[in-house]
């Protein structure tokens, strides 16, 4: 009997096509809109398997409603979605999708730094709205990227890309992680400072540290208070990493000089959320890994993973 794999958005046809064989696919139809609570509930009920989004809380009452489920194939890296613990008490192996957006989720990092550092969406709406009357010394002045101080909070895969990008920007890399970085330290030059260490010397403060009960508001009051003036705050990692009410007064009193966020505590943010009013604030919708080519090979990733478990093979990603 072929396995059953519920997908809980609407994925291209053509990426399930190598696998119609091996699995009976059942999918939430839409594909910008997530999959009711009651509706995930009902189908996991029948899945041995379950390929989800960010978008979709995988705790113990979704555990409680499956009956023969092996993996929960998540199409992301970061799996703050997921209660691993409680999914291994469950016998249910999850997965991410590490290394295969590494370098799409740095590029994505980069283009923040600068677009905020350079003021480059202020610059084009200046012209849209047809400000635009003569060239002026200081008009749109941003600050450089170049040979500035960035600090990277989280050197995991997508950091040390980061990394290297900064080094081809002849900027000085400092980072904070859990763990040394030996090969970061040798090959980039970058070097290992404490928490406020960085918070102190960055220009641009990057955070790309997973979402956990340490790294929660990380990014506070304190923390944007020991930062210059100058500095520039990226977020490509979760919004929990950030008090934004914190955020909101340390840009309006200008503690720091500019914030830009692919990530927020509660997402989707509404058009009234009190960062976008904010002209020193560049907002993303959350597409650091959004470029066609890596969010399939994220989807195939996922495929793969799950043909693994049904096989009873090693899974390529395991995160438990
Ligand atoms: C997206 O945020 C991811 O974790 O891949
Ligand atoms: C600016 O356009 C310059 O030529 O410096």
């Amino acid at each position: 009997m072929k396995s059953v794999i519920y997908i809980t958005r609407k994925i291209p046809d053509a990426l399930l096509r190598p696998y119609q064989d091996s699995f009976t696919f059942r999918m939430w139809d839409k594909e910008n809109v997530p999959v009711p609570r009651d509706v995930l509930l009902r189908e996991v009920a029948a899945a041995d398997g379950v390929l989800c989004l960010i978008t979709e809380s995988i705790d113990r009452e979704f555990l409680a409603a499956a009956q023969h489920l092996k993996i929960v194939a998540n199409m992301a890296v970061g799996y703050d979605n997921i209660d691993v613990d409680a999914a291994r008490e469950h016998g249910v192996v999850v997965t991410n999708t590490p290394d295969v957006l590494t370098e799409t989720t740095a590029d994505l990092t980069f283009a923040l730094m600068m677009a905020t550092a350079r003021r480059i969406v202020e610059a084009a709406d200046y012209i849209r709205e047809g400000k635009w009357d003569y060239w002026a010394p200081y008009l749109l002045a941003g600050s450089d990227i170049h040979d500035k101080t960035i600090g990277i909070v989280g050197m995991g895969r997508i950091g040390e890309a980061v990394a290297r990008r900064a080094k081809g920007f002849g900027m000085s890399i400092l980072y904070h992680n859990r763990s040394r970085k030996n090969h970061a330290e040798q090959e980039l030059g970058a070097f290992y400072s404490d928490f406020p260490e960085l918070l102190q010397e960055a220009d641009f403060v990057v955070s790309l540290v997973p979402l956990t009960e340490q790294t929660s508001e990380i990014f506070n009051q304190d923390a944007f208070k020991q930062m210059k003036s100058s500095a520039v705050f990226v977020n490509v990692s979760r919004g929990g990493t950030v008090d934004e009410q914190a955020l909101y007064e340390a840009l309006t009193s200008r503690e720091i000089r500019a914030a830009g966020l692919d990530v927020f505590t509660n997402e989707p943010i509404s058009p009234e959320h009190p960062l976008l009013g904010l002209d020193n604030v560049v907002c993303l919708p959350h597409i650091g890994s959004a470029s066609a080519a890596t969010r399939t090979s994220m989807i195939e990733l996922c495929f793969d993973n799950l043909q693994a478990v049904m096989n009873g093979e090693r899974v390529i990603t395991p995160v438990n």
